[in-house]
């Protein structure tokens, strides 16, 4: 384990300014930013973090050896002071501490603006130890017995994947905002439009809590796109490459012989959550796997690819290759970079612009963790109980969650059938 930690270790000075929060008023009206400004010297604390993994702080797999993108980078970086808006507590709900212990990792217990009431996991050992990690006393067996309890506001899912499209469903039928887990749907589109219809109707807030939305790359290139220093994107590349040569264990086994292109978000959050637009078309390609659970006859998606390949067209006309793998071991991570009419951006700028916006990202609350995945899981709570306190439309809402989880099941439906150029549903309010 210590080997790879310090291999993570690559110390970024990238001594570029944020201004994060212009980047939600890019999707809503008002934030924290036009309330006060000021800033600071955050330095992302990994030895503090990492202590916490020896009390199951950092996820592990049955091997304890760290699964990828849980490292926390120990990132010297200019962030904005983290200034309150309120003394307001939104009471959560947390559901799921699975493999990856995600319920636990995004720092929700920490935050001051959240009172955790009570969590849940179908094994009790499970639903134990989060609210031990949680520091609450009341727990439920399960997801559809917490949202009865009138108490709680706001409920974080992090189930198994192909469930998250019922367990927010049943979240927002209880009148209860959400945040979710990555993917928003898994396998099926009818969810959906059944989503859209509850969130339209309720005007509950929903967040997909997409980990690259907040790294430190696409943040800037978010904020380059919104002050028009890159003009329109004219290509865009992501990729998540996770090497597995057995499956990451998973609850139901919904990770052996995963469609690679139904886990998409990582990759597609490099077009999608830099203009806020989507895919139109898709034409996938797929390899046939040599690892055994791929062969299509050992898994229950009878799915015969580990790497997928998609080549997008995109709402704004533009070309974008999303790629994601699980069979090709080496160079992994979760990335992308993207070329517009007047700039480029892949780890830094390049382009026709001399005097650069603000790009660093935002600071947090004393003892919210940045996590990992790039530091992003503190920044996406606080984005969403910002957006419940300010009463407005979070970052990942669920039309933007939609067009970046179901433009990867239709990518995979064109693998299946040799790279046929399919349509895509699209989602806006
Ligand atoms: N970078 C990222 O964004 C990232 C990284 C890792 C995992 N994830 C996502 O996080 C989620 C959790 O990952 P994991 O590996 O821990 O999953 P997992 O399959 O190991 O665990 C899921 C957990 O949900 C619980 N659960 C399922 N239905 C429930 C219900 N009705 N009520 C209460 N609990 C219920 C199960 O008991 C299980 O413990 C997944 O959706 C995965 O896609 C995202």
């Amino acid at each position: 384990m210590k080997s790879k930690l310090f291999a993570n270790l690559g110390v970024e000075a990238n001594g570029i300014k944020a201004d994060i929060r212009n980047t939600t008023s890019h999707f809503s009206t008002s934030s924290r930013r036009s309330f006060l400004r000021l800033s600071g010297l955050g330095v992302v604390g990994f030895g503090l973090f990492h202590a916490g993994c020896a009390d199951r702080g950092g996820s592990t797999d049955g091997a304890d050896e760290l699964i990828q993108g849980f490292e926390t980078e120990a990132e010297v970086e200019k962030t904005e002071t983290w200034v309150p808006i309120s003394d307001r507590k939104v009471r959560v709900g947390i559901v799921g501490y699975g493999v990856c212990r995600f319920g636990a990792e995004f720092g929700f217990q920490n935050h001051p603006n959240v009172e955790v009431v009570a969590v849940s996991d179908l094994f009790p050992d499970r639903c134990a130890k989060l609210a031990e990690v949680c520091g609450v006393a009341k727990t439920y067996p399960s997801l559809e017995e917490l949202v009865k309890d009138d108490n709680i506001e706001a409920v974080f899912v992090a189930t198994d994947a192909p469930s998250h499209g019922k367990h927010c469903l049943e979240v927002l039928k209880h009148g209860k905002h959400v945040a979710v887990a990555v993917p928003a749907v898994f396998g099926s589109l009818e969810e959906a439009d059944q989503l859209m219809e509850v969130v339209k109707s309720s005007g509950l807030k929903y967040m997909m809590f997409e980990t690259s939305m907040f790294r430190s790359n696409l943040y800037a290139m978010r904020q380059l796109y919104r002050t028009g220093d890159l003009g329109e994107i004219v290509y865009s590349e992501g990729e998540y490459y996770h090497y597995m040569s057995e499956p990451i264990d998973s609850y139901q086994g919904w990770r052996i012989g995963l469609p690679p292109q139904f886990y998409p978000t990582h990759s597609n959050a490099y077009h999608i959550g830099v203009t806020g637009g989507s895919f139109t078309e898709v034409s996938c390609l797929g390899m046939k796997s040599a690892i055994k659970d791929f062969q299509p006859s050992a898994n229950n998606y009878k799915n015969p690819f580990a790497t997928e390949i998609a080549m997008f067209r995109t709402s704004e006309g533009a070309m974008s290759r999303m790629a994601v793998s699980w069979d090709t071991p080496g160079d992994h991570g979760e990335r992308g970079r993207v070329r517009g009419q007047k700039g480029s951006f892949y780890e830094k700028y390049e382009g026709l612009s001399k005097n650069l916006p603000d790009l660093s990202r935002p600071g947090l609350p004393e003892g919210v963790p940045a996590g990992g995945h790039g530091g992003s899981h503190g920044l996406l709570t606080d984005e969403f109980i910002t957006s419940i306190i300010q009463d407005r439309t979070p970052l990942v809402n669920l039309a933007m969650a939609l067009n970046m989880s179901v433009s990867g099941i239709v990518a995979h439906q064109s693998a299946l059938k040799d790279g046929e150029l399919l349509k895509i549903p699209q989602y806006s309010f």
